[in-house]
């Protein structure tokens, strides 16, 4: 059996991996032809973010399909092609579960908004304030309203993310049916692990008006969390004791998390949060240009650190992933200290207490976008931003800078893997540009570099 407080998690954004076919979008076959990079980096599970059938309004954590994958990304033979020359490799696979939300292009929802009862009963519609108005003032976490009206129905529907990505109720006993049995679908495929998206949202609270923030406080963390999450841990994943979990925490409490990842409350295996990742924004806001704050990052991770072991809960560490900007970028340097930092960091987190995740890409120290240009961009909650900025009255120019620091993108330009054109992702045109810096920073490179960054990590995961 796996003990997850030894293993090592390295996660795949697939999109940006590596394409096999020339169109530009890394898939599946991508994933099983670098199997023996990972192999060599020596970690234990791989996390992929959602591949399933999606429009990609939000690359793919709007589902539309949970059961199959999207052409995209290949096809089921494709993913059982992985999943063996994974396992022949000693590597178990993480699947990425989206249950907050499906996408609005989903059955259920279409269904919903067909006038069926049940399905509407999958979802959050409520009647518009006296006025007309939404029903609460709360914000979508990609901006603008939470809430959005269908005009045949006179109702409004809930989107804590992108309007195309409307809020599951959970509190219908049958929607956590069926969520149960999509995991039970992934295992009976041999997955072996389990991230779980935004998963402190499902238990909404009351609908009522945030007069001091955005909402957050109505909806996270909510009544029934975790007697949610110990039904699907009984339904589902507790039944075999070699699966992980890992649950990503919105804007939580310590408190929380040592239910959501203590050792005897058969919830999760551990918890990702985010505080540490908020040291460069102003509270909660994201898309402001603030220095960052070294000292805050040095508390919360020492409070954790000492709150979760002495509650017996387990932490994940990790300084990135699709969301979030380049560590060495962020918090290191990209000149002249560009190597010791990119392991400076490396060091901290695998030195900390909890599962260590290394996000494709930061191995090797890859850097955050040399975009010039807005049109460079492709996440949704940049471009909304990147509005919202300018009617709040910046100038293009602020409202690019800041958008060139926080953008998600930085996290998800092609992984750089040689000195061949577009770092070797593609042979086609890349779906994000590649940074420029790929002469320099790539894969290649460092394989048989004693002192190199990748080197460095491989060191740190045997350790
Ligand atoms: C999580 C994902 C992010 C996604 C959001 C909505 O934060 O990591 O990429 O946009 O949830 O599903
Ligand atoms: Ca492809």
């Amino acid at each position: 059996m796996t003990d997850f407080r030894k293993s090592t998690v390295y996660q795949i954004y697939p999109r940006s991996f590596y394409d096999t076919n020339g169109d530009g979008f890394g898939d599946l076959k991508g994933v099983t032809a670098k199997l023996d990079y990972i192999k060599e980096l020596g970690v234990d599970y791989i996390w992929m973010t959602p591949f399933f059938v999606s429009p990609q309004y939000d690359n793919g954590y709007d589902v539309e399909d949970y059961y199959n994958i999207d052409p995209r990304y290949g096809t089921m033979e494709d993913f059982e092609e992985l999943s063996r020359e994974a396992q022949k490799r000693g590597i178990k696979l993480m699947l990425d579960m989206v249950f907050n939300h499906t996408s609005s292009n989903h059955e259920w929802f279409q269904k919903a908004l067909a006038g069926d009862e049940k399905y509407k009963n999958y979802y959050i519609f409520k009647k518009g304030k006296e006025d007309g108005s939404a029903p609460t003032n709360w914000e979508s976490k990609f901006g603008g309203s939470a809430w959005e009206y269908v005009p045949e129905m006179d109702e409004y529907y809930l989107h804590l993310f992108h309007v195309k990505q409307p809020d599951l109720n959970w509190d219908n006993p049958k929607v956590r049916k069926e969520v149960q049995k999509v995991v039970r679908f992934w295992m009976s495929k041999g997955v072996k692990g389990f991230r779980f998206d935004v998963v402190n949202l499902i238990s909404k609270d009351k609908f009522e008006d945030d007069f001091e923030g955005d909402g957050r406080r109505f909806y996270t963390d909510g009544p029934n969390v975790h007697q949610y999450l110990k039904e699907l841990n009984a339904e589902s994943f507790g039944q075999d004791a070699e699966i992980i979990t890992v649950g990503e925490m919105s804007s939580t409490s310590m408190e929380n998390c040592f239910e959501y990842a203590g050792e005897d409350s058969h919830e999760l295996s551990m918890v990702f949060i985010f505080h540490h990742l908020k040291v460069d924004f102003m509270g909660n806001e994201k898309w402001v240009l603030v220095p960052t704050d070294f000292q805050k990052l040095k508390d919360i991770l020492f409070s954790w650190q000492i709150g979760m072991a002495k509650n017996h809960a387990w932490n994940a560490v990790f300084w990135c992933n699709h969301d979030q900007p380049r560590p060495v970028s962020r918090f290191g340097d990209e000149g002249k200290y560009w190597k010791k930092s990119a392991k400076m960091l490396a060091t901290i987190i695998h030195g900390l207490r909890g599962t260590p995740y290394i996000y494709q890409g930061e191995e090797i120290g890859m850097t955050n976008t040399d975009f010039t240009d807005i049109s460079q961009f492709r996440d949704v909650e940049s471009l909304n931003h990147y509005e919202i900025l300018q009617q709040k009255g910046l100038s293009k120019e602020d409202a690019f800078r800041i958008i060139q620091i926080h953008s998600r993108d930085n996290g998800r330009t092609p992984m750089q893997w040689n000195g061949e054109n577009y770092g070797g992702f593609t042979k086609g045109m890349p779906w994000i540009g590649v940074n420029e810096n790929y002469t320099k920073i790539n894969a290649q490179s460092q394989l048989h570099d004693e002192t190199s960054i990748f080197n460095y990590y491989k060191k740190l995961v045997a350790l």
